[in-house]
């Protein structure tokens, strides 16, 4: 996100997943309840602030060809290439801090006592492209309440694989390694955040974050950190990979805000990847009805 803007992704790459994704699911996430929606005019005029020109879900190939995954490479296409043998099994994730069942979980026993969701949420990267996407995973809640936090963590702490004899962009300073990310404890209790493992309906591919990855909808996608390996409960703050890298350009909570452009371009508008015809930006990135709440009071300026 330092080094370029975004490229453009040739329409020749462009294949459809229109089959999967049916406009009920998409509905269901677009942050309207189920069952009923569809008969309702009333609710259906109340989601419109949120939903835009078109929100049908990205290609698999757009999804999984057009990447930021700065461990394999900075460029859009970098991670498609270079992850295809990185090893995801056995995978362990350490689970410590402040928590009554601190452990290392392995993967299968993590991810074992739910049932995947599919989740179709809008991503907005902070170099103002975005996409639909129909994530499949298990909300990050559920996850954390088996953990049993106590009441001083205030914060989680994720923690991407340190692998440099796997990822070649970690054999350079292009960023401090390991990649990290935090939430507030209830950002990270919302209901919309999602630890995902898949997407249409499939494993998750690897240049997309395999085996696990954060997806906090309302926020710059730069919060979705990849190939979690550890997570921590803590009392303060913790610093991101950005924030550490450029403190002036990124902050802790990155939530999509149109008001608040970046120091060298503008947060108001977004190239949707496939479409050429710019939108504008919707607040918290079309979710403000479900997370406004969590920001009250709070001067979204300096708390960018
Ligand atoms: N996680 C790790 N470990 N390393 C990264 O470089 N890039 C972030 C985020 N998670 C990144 C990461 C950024 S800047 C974005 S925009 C999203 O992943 C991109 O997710 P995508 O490639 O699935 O679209």
């Amino acid at each position: 996100m330092l080094i370029k803007k975004p490229d453009d992704i040739k329409s020749s790459e462009i294949t459809s997943e229109e089959s999967y994704v049916n406009r009920r699911k998409f509905l269901a996430v677009a942050g309207v309840a189920t069952a009923g929606v569809l008969g309702s005019g009333r609710i259906l005029s109340a989601m419109t602030p949120a939903k835009r020109q078109d929100d049908k879900p990205n290609s698999w190939t757009e999804i999984t060809t057009y990447n930021n995954y700065y461990e394999f490479g900075t460029g859009k296409g970098d991670p498609s290439q270079n992850a295809t043998n990185f090893r995801t099994k056995p995978w362990t994730v350490k689970v410590d801090g402040l928590v009554k069942k601190p452990a290392d979980y392995q993967f299968e026993d993590l991810v074992k006592p739910y049932k995947l969701e599919d989740r179709t949420y809008r991503f907005r990267c902070v170099e103002a492209w975005s996409m639909v996407i129909p994530w499949q995973g298990i909300p990050l809640a559920e996850m954390i309440k088996r953990f049993e936090p106590l009441p001083s963590a205030k914060y989680v702490q994720f923690t991407t694989i340190m692998a440099p004899d796997q990822m070649p962009g970690q054999r350079q300073p292009i960023l401090p390694w390991p990649y990290v990310e935090g939430l507030r404890m209830d950002e990270a209790m919302h209901p919309l955040t999602l630890m995902a493992t898949g997407l249409y309906g499939k494993t998750l591919p690897n240049q997309d974050g395999a085996p696990l990855r954060l997806i906090v909808p309302w926020k710059y996608g730069f919060k979705g950190i990849k190939a979690i390996t550890r997570i921590s409960f803590v009392e303060n703050q913790p610093k991101n990979t950005w924030q550490l890298a450029n403190a002036d350009e990124y902050g802790f909570f990155a939530n999509v805000n149109p008001e608040v452009d970046h120091p060298r371009w503008t947060q108001s508008s977004e190239r949707r990847i496939g479409q050429f015809r710019r939108q504008k930006t919707l607040m918290f990135n079309g979710y403000a009805e479900q997370v406004a709440k969590l920001y009250t009071g709070m001067d979204l300026r300096k708390n960018f």
